[in-house]
């Protein structure tokens, strides 16, 4: 097989929306595409929409993209929760950082507490559902 064509197929899963790596095998075709996000649950504007609130609040000002210098008190430049392109491409690793926490030492988000379950898990869907379609 030439190479292009291995390369196509193992990024095939990029291009339709999973966002595992290369040789992922939990592909199930269903709304979560195999992503790390989960499904979007039917009926879930109004839980996406807190999610999307929290992301706005909880974040700033550190990952807003209006934030410069001091305001973003070290915060990647491309990590910006209110750029649809920056948390899309960004998803499963805010998911992974609120999963985390940074209560108590942790080296999660946000820096120095945890988010509570229900806004997790809105931040979830709001991912799952909207930023990473
Ligand atoms: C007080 C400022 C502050 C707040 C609030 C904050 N962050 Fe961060 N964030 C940082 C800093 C500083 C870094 C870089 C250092 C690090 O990764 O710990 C960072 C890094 C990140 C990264 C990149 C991690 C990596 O390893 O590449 C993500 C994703 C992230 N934050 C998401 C969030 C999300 C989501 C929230 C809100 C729930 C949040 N952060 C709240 C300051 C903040």
């Amino acid at each position: 097989m030439p190479v292009r064509t291995m390369l196509l197929l193992c990024f095939a899963p990029f291009v339709i929306g999973a966002l595992q790596g290369c040789g992922g095998d939990d592909g199930g075709g269903d709304t979560s595409g195999g992503s790390p996000l989960g499904e979007c649950p039917p009926d879930s504007a109004a839980q996406a929409d807190t999610g999307y609130q929290a992301l706005q609040t909880q974040c700033a000002p550190c990952h807003l993209s209006s934030s410069e210098g001091a305001s973003r008190i070290g915060a990647p430049e491309d990590v910006n929760v209110d750029d649809a392109a920056s948390v899309r491409a960004e998803a499963a690793e805010i998911l992974a950082e609120i999963r985390i926490g940074g209560a108590n030492g942790g080296d999660g988000m946000p820096i120095g507490s945890k988010l509570s379950d229900d806004t997790i898990e809105a931040i979830r869907v709001y991912l799952a559902c909207d930023a990473a379609q």
